[in-house]
C-alpha cells in the first residue's frame, strides 16, 4: 500500500450510453507540508556484476567502434548518462562470493583467468576494481563496492579498503599507486557480502555466522577508513524461509557497525496473471515496512535512537531467463556468455514503474537502491557485441524517476477502487502464493522540488481494461501549469523493444490532462505508466 493511505473503494464509475462501465474514478490529495522525507541521490542506483555480458560486451568492449582507449563503450556510456544512475554496485552479486579482488588489479598479463562458480563461466579478469572506478568517473557515478564474505573474509576486505582508500605509504596503498592510480579512490559505500542467506551462495552462512563475520570485517574496514558506510546483507527476498529472523539476528550482531541493511526483490509473472504481477510492487511496500519494523525493534532493545537505513540494492523484474545449476553446468565454462538477457515487455515496464513508486514512497528509510542490473543482464540497456546499444522498455520509467524524482516525497491520500490478487513467488522448489489484498488501481508517488516550484507525479494505472479519471488536489503550491506530461503504453502488453525496433515502447505525450489552480485532472489509459511535471506559479 502507498505510504499515504488508500481509502475504501470508490463506488462510482461512469458509464457509456449502452450502460457498459467505461471509466473508473480516483481522487488523490496531498499537501506541500506533509512528506515522507527527501529522496537520497543514492536511491537511483544500478548494478554491474561480472555476469554474462554485463561487463564484457556491456560497459567494456575494447575494439568496439565506440570504445575509448580504455575499452569503455561510448554508446553504452551515452545511454547510461541518459538513464542517470547515481551509484553503481560492483562486482556482484553471487560472483563476489568467490572473487579474489587481487586477480583484477595490476598488469593485464599477470591477471589470472578463473572459474567463476556462481555462473559457471571463465572470468578473464581483464576488467577489475581500478577499471570500474575509472568507468564510474567517466559516467559521473558514485561507486558502491561489495566485499567477498563467502570464500574470503575480513582480511581480504580490509586489504581492499586499504588498497582503494588509503593515501600512501603502506603495502596495499602503494600497490595501487604502482598500478597507476596515485590518488585514493575514496569509495564510501561498502556492501558486506551478498545474499549470504541463500543456499546457492558460495559459503552460504546462517545468520549468526554471517552476523559475526560481517561485524568483524566491518570493524576492520572502518578502522582503516572511518568515513565509509557499511551495508549488512538482509534477506535475498521476502519469500526466503528465514526472512525476518535473519534481519533480526544479523542486526543484533552488527547494529553498532553498519548504517544499512540490504533488501532484494525480483518481480515475476510466471503465472501469466498480469493483475497479480502489477500488484507485486505493493509487496515491496510491505517488505520495506517489515524490515524497518525489525531494524527499529533491534534499536528499541538497545534504547538506541540510531536508525538503520535500507539499501534496496537489487530490484527489478526477472523470471524468464533464470537458469538452473544443471543448465549452467551443461554450457561449460564460456567467457561472458549471453545469459540472463531478459527481454522486457510493456507489461514489465508497468510492474517496474510500480516498483519505482514503492521506492520513492519510502524515501525516508530507503536511502540507497540499485536496479539489477545495468547492461544486458536483466537490464535497461541492451547491446550487441560489436554492434549497437538500445533502450529496453524498463529504461524509460527508471530514467524518468531519476530525472524527476529528486526532492521531497509528498504523502498521498488515495481514494481508488481496489482489487485483490494472489501473487506467485517461488523459492526454488517451494511453491508460494502471497495474498495481496486491496490493491489500488492507481498507484502514485509525488515528489516536490526543493525550491517548492515544481511537483512531479508518477502514476500507474493497473486496470488492464479501463481508463481512470484521476482528480488530484495538490495543496500549498499555488497555481500550477503543466510543463511535462508523458505516458508509456501499448495495446499489446507483450510488445518489446529490439535492435530492429528500438523505440516501439517509448514515452509519448499524455493528452488528457487539465489544471485549475491546485486541482489537476488526469485521464489514465488502461495499463499505463504516466509521468507529469507541474510548475507552480
Ligand atoms: O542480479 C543477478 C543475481 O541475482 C545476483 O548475482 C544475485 O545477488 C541475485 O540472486
Amino acid at each position: 500500500m502507498e505510504k499515504g493511505r488508500v481509502a475504501a473503494a470508490l463506488g462510482a464509475q461512469s458509464s457509456d450510453p449502452a450502460g457498459e462501465t467505461k471509466v473508473r474514478k480516483a481522487k488523490i490529495l496531498m499537501d506541500r507540508e506533509f512528506t515522507n522525507g527527501r529522496t537520497n541521490p543514492r536511491l537511483f542506483g544500478a548494478f554491474v556484476e561480472h555476469l554474462g555480458r554485463c561487463v564484457y560486451g556491456g560497459i567494456f568492449e575494447p575494439g568496439h567502434p565506440t570504445a575509448d582507449r580504455r575499452g569503455f563503450r561510448g554508446d553504452v556510456l551515452a545511454l547510461v548518462k541518459e538513464l542517470r544512475p547515481t551509484i553503481m554496485r560492483y562486482p556482484g552479486g553471487n560472483f563476489v562470493s568467490g572473487y579474489n579482488w587481487q586477480d583484477g588489479v595490476g598488469p593485464l598479463a599477470d591477471r589470472p583467468a578463473r572459474l567463476d562458480l556462481a555462473w559457471f563461466t571463465n572470468e578473464p579478469n581483464t576488467f577489475g576494481t581500478n577499471e570500474f572506478i575509472d568507468w564510474c568517473k567517466a559516467a559521473d557515478i558514485e561507486p558502491m563496492l561489495a566485499v567477498n564474505l563467502g570464500t574470503r573474509g575480513g582480511d581480504a576486505a580490509r586489504n581492499l579498503v586499504e588498497y582503494c582508500n588509503h593515501p600512501k605509504g603502506t603495502h596495499w596503498s602503494d600497490l595501487r599507486r604502482k598500478h597507476g592510480w596515485e590518488k585514493p579512490h575514496d569509495v564510501k559505500f561498502w556492501c558486506l557480502g551478498n545474499q549470504v542467506d541463500g543456499p546457492w551462495q558460495m559459503e552460504h552462512k546462517n545468520a549468526t555466522d554471517y552476523g559475526k563475520i560481517a561485524r568483524e570485517a566491518g570493524k576492520m574496514m572502518r578502522l582503516i577508513d572511518p568515513s565509509i558506510e557499511l551495508a549488512a546483507c538482509g534477506s535475498s527476498g521476502r519469500n526466503m524461509p528465514t526472512f525476518g529472523r535473519w534481519e533480526d539476528e544479523v542486526l543484533e550482531l552488527t547494529f553498532d557497525h553498519v548504517e544499512y541493511i540490504s533488501l532484494h526483490t525480483y518481480i515475476n509473472n510466471y503465472k501469466n496473471d498480469t493483475a497479480a504481477f502489477l500488484a507485486a510492487p505493493d509487496l515491496m511496500d510491505h517488505f520495506i515496512d517489515e524490515v524497518v519494523a525489525i531494524a527499529d525493534a533491534v534499536a528499541a532493545r538497545r534504547r538506541s535512537s540510531k536508525r538503520i537505513m535500507l539499501s534496496f540494492d537489487e530490484w527489478n523484474v526477472w523470471y524468464r531467463t533464470r537458469r538452473s545449476r544443471a543448465d549452467r553446468v551443461k554450457e561449460g565454462w564460456p567467457v561472458a556468455p549471453p545469459i540472463l538477457e531478459e527481454i522486457y515487455s510493456m507489461q514489465d515496464a508497468l510492474a517496474f514503474g510500480g516498483a519505482c513508486i514503492s521506492l520513492l514512497n519510502h524515501a525516508d528509510r530507503v536511502t540507497a537502491a540499485c536496479i539489477a542490473q545495468l547492461v544486458n543482464v536483466i537490464a535497461p540497456i541492451m547491446t550487441e557485441t560489436g554492434g549497437p546499444a538500445w533502450r529496453q522498455t524498463i529504461f524509460h520509467p527508471f530514467a524518468q524517476m531519476s530525472r524527476l524524482g529528486r526532492g521531497r516525497v509528498l504523502r498521498t491520500h488515495v481514494e481508488s477502487e481496489t482489487y485483490d490478487a494472489s501473487y506467485y513467488d517461488p523459492r526454488g522448489p517451494q511453491e508460494l502464493f502471497f495474498p495481496v489484498p486491496n490493491v489500488a488501481y492507481v498507484k502514485v508517488a509525488a515528489v516536490a522540488e526543493e525550491s517548492g516550484r515544481g511537483v512531479s507525479l508518477f502514476l500507474l494505472n493497473r486496470d488492464l481494461k479501463q481508463d481512470i479519471g484521476v482528480n488530484l488536489d495538490i495543496r500549498g503550491f499555488g497555481r500550477f501549469t503543466v510543463t511535462e506530461a508523458q505516458e508509456l503504453r501499448h495495446a499489446d502488453l507483450k510488445t518489446v523493444n529490439s535492435k530492429a525496433e528500438p523505440n516501439k515502447i517509448a514515452p509519448a505525450p499524455l493528452e488528457e490532462i487539465s489544471v485549475d489552480g491546485s486541482k489537476v485532472r488526469v485521464g489514465l489509459k488502461p495499463a499505463s505508466w504516466n509521468v507529469v511535471h507541474l510548475s507552480a506559479a
